[in-house]
Formats: structure tokens, C-alpha cells, sequence
């Protein structure tokens, strides 16, 4: 129970501007505090230095700010190999979902199974070729399995950082056709809103847990705010109508401290410029107090 936090203050995968205030917001949502009364050593690395770039360069690029992100990935990957290595639990606060490309890079050389549970509206599996935007926020999944440009693949220094069959996708709800076709070659599992709403989030997170829990040795948890539905958590870039709840979220969060199964984690795309009162970043604390064990009795 030593974990270590660590902001990273870019919002360069997409171009919505605000995203890099994420981890303060977070911050000021008390996050520090939470963890600190529920008994865990925690250590504030504060935040890594992201680069900065004038985004208007690259309007049409198929890889928006690609160096930048490329060079703020390689130092995260670093910072968050060294917590890993130090043998504590590495809590990463983005910053948009690019990130997590940087992170898993950090992640995945520990594990030889590292399992993801990817809780996102998005699938995040496009490539340069297959973007509809060019925004490096809806490729780190993609990236982390080792599609897409070469430069975003090998961050880190390897490739792959994770296998496609140790994935779970939850709350999907806007998928491109690029997406689409990745997960039906590789068979990745997803659990679409259409799941959700069937078979109702402790059937889905039964399922998750029990089919993670024989094939990985860690699983990382990366839950983008935008997985929520936008009445509950507004404060994102890319929000989509007919999200998960707060409720079903607190549910994920508490069944997943209960497997004891998440060994690392980020929570991406709090944007406090589209927030409310800070609302977006409240819902992401509360959720990682349930992460980490916070209950009512
Ligand atoms: N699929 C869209 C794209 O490629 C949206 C991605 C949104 N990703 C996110 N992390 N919010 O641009
Ligand atoms: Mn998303
Ligand atoms: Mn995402
Ligand atoms: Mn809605």
C-alpha cells in the first residue's frame, strides 16, 4: 500500500485546450487526502514537465504535435518504470488520453501479461491511417498493442506493451470504422453500452475480473472521464450522450479494489476550462477513493 502520483499536464493529443490543468484539478479535489485517510504511504511526485507547442502549426497533420507528445511519453514512461521499480503502485493524472501511451510504455516492461482494462467511451484504437481527426488521444490503445506509426509504437524503446487478448474495453459507445475493424481482426473484448445496460456493471465487472484474473500478472486500470455519461462528469473534450453512471462507476471501482487485481492506474481527459465547478474532477477522486478501498462500512 505505497503509492506514488504523478501529474502530467499535456493536452497536446487533442485540441481542446485545458486538459493539461487536469492533474491540479485533481489535486484540489483533495485527491492527496483521500488516499492518505485510507491508510496508503502516499507520495505527490508532483507533475512531470510536459513540452508545450503552438498547435496552429500542425492543423492538417494526420499526428497532431507528434514530437511533443512523443518526448513528454518517453520521460512519463521513465518516471513511471522508476515508481514500478521502487515496488509502488504508480497513480498517473492526466492530462488527455495520450498519456497513457507514455504510461503503459513505463508499465509494460514489468509484466509478461499485463492486463488492461481500458474504461472509455472511445476505443482509442486508431492509427495515423485510420484517425478521422489526426488527435493522438484516440490512438495510445492502439499504439500500446503496437499499431500505428512506428514512432508512437516504439516509445520506450519496445513494442508491443500489451497483447490484444489481455484488453477489456468498457463502456464504448462511439467507435470509428478503422476501430471496428481492429477489434473484430484481433478480438478484443468490449463491453459496448448496448452490455451495459443488459446485463447490467456487476455482471460486466464479474466477467472482467474473472477473465483477467487467471491470464495477467497486473492489470492497469485507465479510465478516461468521457466513459462517464457527460450529466455526471461534463468536464471533458469529447463527451458522448448515454454514458455510464456515477453509480455504475462507483460499483466498477469498488468491485475492482475487492479482486485486488488493478496494480497501476490513470484517470485521463478532466478538462476544468468545460468543467463545472470542478465537478469532473470530484467524480474522478471519488472514483479513485473507491479504486482504493473507501467504503461506507
Ligand atoms: N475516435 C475519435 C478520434 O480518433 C475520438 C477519440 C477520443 N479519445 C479520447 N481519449 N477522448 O479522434
Ligand atoms: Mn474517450
Ligand atoms: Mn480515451
Ligand atoms: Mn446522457
Amino acid at each position: 500500500n505505497k503509492l506514488s502520483i504523478l501529474g502530467v499536464p499535456m493536452d497536446l493529443g487533442q485540441m481542446r485546450r485545458g486538459v493539461d490543468m487536469g492533474p491540479s484539478a485533481m489535486r484540489y479535489a483533495g485527491i492527496v487526502n483521500r488516499l492518505k485517510k485510507l491508510n496508503y504511504d502516499v507520495e505527490d511526485l508532483g507533475d512531470i514537465r510536459a513540452e508545450i507547442t503552438d498547435m496552429t502549426q500542425n492543423e492538417n497533420s494526420s499526428l497532431r504535435n507528434l514530437k511533443a507528445i512523443t518526448d513528454t511519453s518517453t520521460v512519463l514512461a521513465d518516471l513511471v518504470g522508476s515508481v514500478v521499480e521502487k515496488g509502488r503502485f504508480p497513480l498517473v493524472l492526466g492530462g488527455d488520453h495520450s498519456i497513457a501511451i507514455g504510461t503503459l510504455a513505463g508499465i509494460g516492461r514489468y509484466f509478461q501479461n499485463l492486463g488492461v482494462i481500458w474504461y472509455d467511451a472511445h476505443g482509442d484504437l486508431n492509427t495515423d491511417e485510420t484517425s478521422p481527426s489526426g488527435n493522438i488521444h484516440g490512438m495510445p490503445l492502439a499504439a500500446s498493442l503496437g499499431f500505428g506509426h512506428p514512432v508512437l509504437t516504439e516509445i520506450g524503446g519496445y513494442s508491443p506493451k500489451i497483447k490484444p487478448e489481455n484488453v477489456v474495453i468498457i463502456g464504448a459507445r462511439d467507435l470509428d470504422e478503422g476501430e471496428r475493424k481492429l477489434i473484430r481482426e484481433k478480438n478484443i473484448n468490449v463491453f459496448t453500452m448496448h452490455e451495459i445496460d443488459r446485463l447490467g456493471m456487476a455482471k460486466v465487472m464479474e466477467q472482467t475480473i474473472d477473465y483477467l484474473k487467471d491470464r495477467t500478472d497486473g492489470v492497469h486500470l485507465s479510465l478516461d472521464l468521457d466513459g462517464l455519461d457527460p450529466h455526471d462528469a461534463p468536464g471533458v473534450g469529447t463527451p458522448v450522450l448515454g454514458g455510464i453512471s456515477y453509480r455504475e462507476s462507483h460499483l466498477a471501482m469498488e468491485m475492482l479494489a475487492e479482486s485486488r487485481l488493478i496494480t497501476s492506474a490513470e484517470f485521463v481527459e478532466v478538462n476544468p476550462i468545460l468543467d463545472e465547478r470542478n465537478k469532473t474532477a470530484e467524480v474522478a477522486v471519488a472514483l479513485m477513493a473507491s479504486l482504493f478501498g473507501d467504503k461506507l462500512l
